[in-house]
């Protein structure tokens, strides 16, 4: 990050054109860049939306969304904040107005957390999620391609009836209008954190271990306190409608630098991260059974929702990087490069340089002034075993260029 800082003067503005958990995103807003990011995965256009693009904490109307009082769940969340106050990314929690502000939020979690099927209204009880991604679930049962049959066990059995719970109070005030934009995403973010902390994966939801269940799995769904110090720092931020980087390219306004972290394999996120895509977009589905007699495959996404991308086609990578990069309104470009399995490496033979020739070649085309060009390594380990090979040391660089 501070090599961005050495490219760019402070707040201008930079581009995570894959921005992904929005990790890098964060950063830069937290030190002083304005955002513009974008990724096809729509759980991280509504985190962005969330806690980059919004600059406040949300205002929150209690009496008008909950059917109950709100004191039980204001005191529970007046507390839960005291404890809060002084903490890495709740200093915000030290200013009187924040505090109250917060409290709201957090009395909205506290409702939500506590909630059940039995709580609603019957004609909004529905059991997508219980039924499609848990074992007792009627609709979760699959064939996988070799011909193995067992059930989906993404979730326990009451996480998943909790999900639907909370999906169906939060569709019912998205599709009445009781909820601004801001507080929709917030909720929704809050509730993907808590989705994958007793999610039954090995990290994406592309599948669920078979033979055994995660422990993590086992324990009750409990909302975090989403941290609002970086939210809070302000700024003019922009993030993409979880669209193709290459038609948003086209949009976005001009900055200093585009940091491009692309996928290098076949590997595709919208299906290996499907489930919190499929919470995002829950409430805005018309028509849910329509949805879900259309799920496939062992792990049950709805296809219709899927993007191949180009970055994870071999033939397609270099042609829709150079589009990418000739389209971006910026001065600087920085690459990630991991040289470990990818589309040009097998990570069997020690010397996989092809990728990383290929792209020294791309920097030295006309895209970019030449002699501009720093190539920087970032060491770490790769603790995936791909097909019996070890983890090894794998390089990762950055390559950092100037536009001609
Ligand atoms: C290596 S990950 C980036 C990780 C990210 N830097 C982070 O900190 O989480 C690559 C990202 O590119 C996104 N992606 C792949 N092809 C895309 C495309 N054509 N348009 C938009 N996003 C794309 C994927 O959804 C994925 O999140």
């Amino acid at each position: 990050m501070s090599l961005v800082e050495q490219y760019c003067p402070k707040g201008s503005r930079v581009c995570d054109i894959f921005a992904g958990t929005l990790a890098v995103s964060f950063e830069l807003k937290r030190r002083g860049f304005f955002v513009i990011a974008n990724d096809i995965n729509l759980f991280s256009s509504v985190i962005g939306k969330a806690f980059i693009v919004n600059n406040e904490i949300p205002s929150i109307n209690l009496r008008k969304l909950l059917p109950v009082s709100a004191s039980p769940f204001r005191g529970k969340a007046k507390a839960w904040a005291a404890t809060l106050i002084g903490k890495p990314g709740f200093q915000f929690l030290q200013q009187q107005e924040y505090f109250a502000a917060y409290v709201e939020l957090l009395a909205l979690l506290c409702y939500l957390q506590q909630l059940r099927l039995e709580h609603l209204p019957k004609d909004l009880r529905r059991t997508d999620f219980y039924d499609t991604y848990t074992e007792g679930g009627k609709n979760s049962q699959f064939l996988s391609q070799r011909g193995r049959s067992g059930r989906r066990r993404f979730f326990s059995d009451a996480n998943g009836l909790h999900i639907d719970a909370m999906l169906n109070q939060i569709r019912f005030w998205r599709r009445n209008q009781f909820l601004h934009e801001t507080v929709y995403n917030t909720l929704l973010s809050s509730l993907i954190r808590a989705v994958e902390k007793v999610s039954n994966t090995q990290g994406t939801y592309h599948d669920f271990p078979r033979e055994e269940i995660d422990p993590r799995a086992l324990n009750p769904l409990k909302f975090e306190p989403p941290p609002f110090d970086t939210t809070l720092k302000g700024g003019e931020h922009i993030m993409g409608q979880a669209e193709d980087s290459l038609s948003f390219i086209q949009r976005a306004p001009s900055h200093s630098l585009i940091y491009i972290d692309p996928p290098y394999n076949f590997r595709q996120y919208t299906a290996y991260y499907f489930l919190p895509n499929l919470i995002c977009r829950y409430s805005d589905i018309q028509d849910l059974d329509n949805y879900f007699s259309k799920v496939e495959f062992v792990r049950g996404q709805n296809m219709e929702d899927d993007f191949i991308s180009p970055f994870c086609r071999k033939p397609l990578f270099l042609s829709s990087l150079e589009f990418l990069v000739t389209k971006a309104p910026c001065q600087w470009v920085a690459l990630s490069y991991f040289d470990g399995r990818n589309h040009w490496n097998d990570f069997k033979s020690e010397a996989d340089t092809i990728g990383f020739e290929k792209l020294k070649k791309f920097f030295g085309s006309s895209i970019f002034r030449k002699k501009t060009l720093k190539v920087e390594p970032v060491k770490r380990i790769n603790y995936q075993s791909y097909g019996g090979y070890k983890a090894k040391e794998i390089s990762e660089y950055l390559f950092i260029a100037e536009k001609s």
